[in-house]
């Protein structure tokens, strides 16, 4: 089992029960082998890097198949010398890269894609290479490989515009606006629509935005991103300050993935998850309030009308029940951590080097030829 052990005696006894009874049946079909060999796709990256070292730290075996779309190799160096981690280069969109990256693997955590509205505008035609076709050739490697959980990483941006007395459950309409969010909504449709067909039990986790320190820490999220610039004394200009997102973080998620590994297959199999918590539900200007209490008589500016219509509360309770998961980390601890990492020069090169910060440019996606249809 890879759950934490002081998380693992705090949930109920009959839970305790079905998670011994599952780890039995994954063993039992593996002629009692009960090591996990967990493959992540675009494991260099801001969620999958702290992901690798708490699936690690539990335990596991992780192969992490990358591209590295933003030089973003230096974010896993702390791994390359640990004896149950290998990085493969590579793009999930080649079949024959696919077969190698699944050799000896037992389960499979979906991470890679080009993230976020700015990129894929930006990069109409890659984001359509990576996140409709290739991340189809992805899923389709996956069967008839006797694999035991599969878990694709979604987000809520799949909601779009709720209105302000509405809350999203799992089954709320999905609104995306951007082809960011429509590429993730066909992925959705596309796995669910394999039931009956494949050998192993996927999941869908639609994550909430996320925020905290990371070996790549991205800037271009909004809790970090805000409290960088008010910590540097930037203006911060702040559009829509009224609209809702849900927020999560980092280790919170790596957290809850280990979980849907962990749980009964009848659980999770062919489930969509909201990811995250209700405590987490704020607005833009509650994120800002809360660094300004720390960083007072900072320079803020309110605009309206972004591009970025969204808003949207979510619902979180499914994974609350099914899964027993609520996050740990508040949105004031991650504020005060990036604080305390800016505070002690860590992140001293946030202004020079930007692509690696965030995902504002593809510096690393011609090594596969990606980008060419740019
Ligand atoms: N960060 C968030 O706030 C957030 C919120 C909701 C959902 N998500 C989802 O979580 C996942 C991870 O997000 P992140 O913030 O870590 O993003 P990220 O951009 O930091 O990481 C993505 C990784 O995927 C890799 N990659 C891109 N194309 C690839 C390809 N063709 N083959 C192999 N690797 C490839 C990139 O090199 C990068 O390392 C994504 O699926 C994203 O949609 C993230």
């Amino acid at each position: 089992m890879l759950i934490d052990h002081s998380e693992l005696m705090v949930l109920p006894p009959g839970i305790r029960t079905e998670l011994s009874e599952e780890q039995s049946r994954f063993s039992a079909a593996r002629g009692g082998d009960p090591e996990r060999r967990i493959l992540i796709i675009g494991g260099a990256g801001y969620i999958g890097a702290p992901l690798t070292s708490y699936l690690l730290a539990a335990g596991a075996f992780v192969r992490n198949l990358d591209c590295l779309a933003y030089h973003n190799g230096a974010s896993v160096l702390g791994y390359i010398s640990h004896p149950r981690y290998e990085l493969m280069l590579g793009d999930m969109g080649d079949p024959e890269t696919m077969q190698q990256a699944l050799a000896g693997i037992t389960d499979v955590i979906i991470l890679g894609g080009l993230v976020g509205d700015p990129i894929t505008k930006k990069f109409p035609g890659a984001a359509e290479r990576v996140n409709d076709q290739a991340i189809q050739t992805c899923i389709r490697a996956l069967n008839g490989r006797g694999l035991n959980k599969v878990i694709f990483v979604s987000t809520c941006s799949n909601y779009g515009i709720i209105g302000d007395d509405q809350i999203a459950t799992e089954d709320f309409e999905l609104k995306p606006l951007s082809s960011y969010a429509r590429s993730k909504v066909a992925a959705e449709k596309f796995l669910l629509g394999l039931e009956g067909q494949v050998d192993y039990a996927p999941t869908i986790l639609r994550f909430a935005t996320a925020f905290g320190l990371s070996p790549r820490m991205r800037f271009d999220l909004t809790v970090n991103e805000f409290t960088r610039d008010l910590f540097l004394g930037r203006e911060l200009s702040v559009f829509d300050a009224h609209t809702w997102r849900p927020y999560c973080h980092v280790r919170d998620f790596a957290r809850l993935i280990t979980r849907v590994l962990d749980y009964p297959v009848g659980r999770v199999a062919f489930e969509v998850f909201n990811s995250g918590g209700d405590a987490n539900n704020h607005t833009k200007q509650e994120i800002v309030d809360r660094i300004l209490q720390r960083l007072p008589g900072r320079r803020v500016s309110y605009k309206p009308d972004s591009e970025d219509r969204r808003n949207y509360r979510v619902n979180f309770e499914k994974v609350k029940r099914e899964l027993h998961f609520t996050p740990l980390v508040s949105i004031e601890q991650g504020i005060d951590e990036i604080i305390w990492a800016l505070s002690a020069h860590m992140l001293d090169d946030v202004s020079t080097r930007g692509t690696f910060y965030g995902n504002y440019e593809l510096p690393g996606l011609e090594a596969h030829a990606l980008r060419s249809t740019a």
